[in-house]
């Protein structure tokens, strides 16, 4: 744990030991890291001297990046990952072994959908999802002798479903049962999962950390007991670590997360504000807005809302994809957390593969539009889904007035 504050973390941590030293992290691109003599190769192996030994599970440049997000999510320790897919794929692998049960809200990214109901299943590990994932003896109700960590997103990727974390790491901590918080949406500059309550925190770094959709990156933060534990196991044997590189621009990311994530919240709530007084929007999910049935929830544990959000318009499928065509600004990508307003269909891509069924239960309709929103100039990001709106509803409209019409003219 450093003396630091949150900001001078984000800058500083873990930067120590490099000669000469350098204004930037040095990258380390190398595999590995020639020994003394073989004394010192057995002794650096056995951890009783310090040292690197191989890059699948440790190398310089990578190791500042693990000690910052330690730093800054406030855990003993951390491992980074070549995603945040394998990042939560080695926590679950390391904590529940075939015939283990898992609990998880069902209010979770689809590729972490697929992974605990096809992924795990495929290694005898059982999920059992919590569909109402605001009770909290909903979670009671789903935890079995078998059961080995309790997993939730928060906020979650398209719903913005926000959980009570300090009541879940309460159930959790009575049952002794781990919780893991999937921290992506908010990163640690708006919510730091540990001071709830939780015990580890994974992210993809991909998004909000990284900020401009260069690098694939994973962590898992957590005590230094379960991340030796991942770092001498399955790291090892599956080996999805994170290159040298991607740790050097995820860095780059941190040092200026916290101004970042401030301008995210605040055009964030621009827009959200904007879409819930437009007629052709039927409902807005961002816990920023006043009305949102989480507003109170959000204030009391996040410093802010982020910048994901989803809008349901009015009108069919086909309208919702209509107003993403008509845009022009915002990039139609299966992406969010970077300084590009992007727009997403959720039910037809990064969802997908939930079915329509798992869908309907996780409250992601086909009308249902995903914005992350960037780092433009507010009065743009505004101007460009006004006209597409705008578009799509004088479409609305005259389709409307020919139903009115036809009817006449056919009789
Ligand atoms: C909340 C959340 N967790 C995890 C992931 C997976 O991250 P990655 O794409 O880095 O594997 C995503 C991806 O969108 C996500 O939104």
């Amino acid at each position: 744990m450093t003396k630091w504050r949150f900001d001078t973390n984000a800058v500083h941590s873990g930067h120590t030991g490099f000669h000469p030293d350098s204004m930037s992290v040095p990258i380390y691109q190398s595999v590995a890291y020639p020994f003394e003599d073989a004394a010192e190769a057995a002794e650096i192996f056995a951890a009783t001297k310090p040292g690197y030994t191989y890059g699948r599970w440790d190398n310089p440049t990578v190791e500042v990046f693990e000690k910052r997000l330690a730093a800054l999510e406030g855990a003993e320790a951390a491992i980074a990952t070549s995603s945040g897919m394998a990042a939560i794929f080695l926590l679950a692998h390391h904590l529940a072994e075939a015939g283990d049960e898992i609990v998880s809200s069902n209010r979770v990214y689809g590729g972490t959908f697929c992974l605990f109901e096809t992924g795990l299943k495929r290694m005898g590990v059982k999920v059992n999802w919590v569909t109402n994932p605001e009770s909290i003896e909903a979670w009671q109700a789903a935890i079995t002798p078998r059961t080995r960590f309790l997993f939730v997103e928060s906020p979650s990727n398209p719903g913005l479903f926000i959980a009570d974390l300090r009541k879940l790491s309460q159930l959790a901590k009575s049952l002794r049962l781990p919780l893991v918080v999937d921290n992506t949406i908010c990163t640690p500059a708006l919510q730091r999962p540990i001071e709830l309550g939780a015990d580890m925190v994974v992210h993809s770094t991909t998004k909000y950390i990284c900020g401009n959709a260069s690098s694939l990156g994973g962590i898992i933060a957590g005590s230094k007991e379960l991340v030796d534990g991942i770092r001498k196991g399955p790291m090892r044997y599956i080996g999805p670590s994170m290159s040298p590189f991607n740790a050097w621009l995820n860095l780059s990311g941190l040092e200026d997360l916290s101004l970042r994530m401030e301008r995210h919240c605040q055009s964030a709530l621009t827009l959200a504000n904007y879409l819930h007084d437009h007629p052709l929007v039927e409902s807005v999910n961002y816990p920023g807005l006043r009305d949102n049935h989480y507003y109170d929830l959000a204030r009391s544990q996040m410093k802010g809302c982020s910048s994901l959000m989803s809008f349901v318009v009015k009108g069919t499928f086909q309208d919702a994809v209509a107003v993403i065509n008509a845009l022009e600004l915002w990039v139609l990508a299966t992406h969010l957390g970077t300084c590009k307003t992007i727009v997403t269909h959720p039910a037809s891509t990064t969802h997908s593969g939930m079915g329509e069924e798992e869908l309907r239960k996780a409250g992601i309709p086909p009308t249902m539009i995903r914005v992350s929103v960037g780092l433009e100039d507010p009065a743009d990001i505004i101007a460009d889904i006004q006209q597409a709106l705008a578009k799509v509803e004088s479409n609305l409209t005259s389709r409307r007035e020919r139903k009115l019409v036809e009817p006449v003219a056919q009789s």
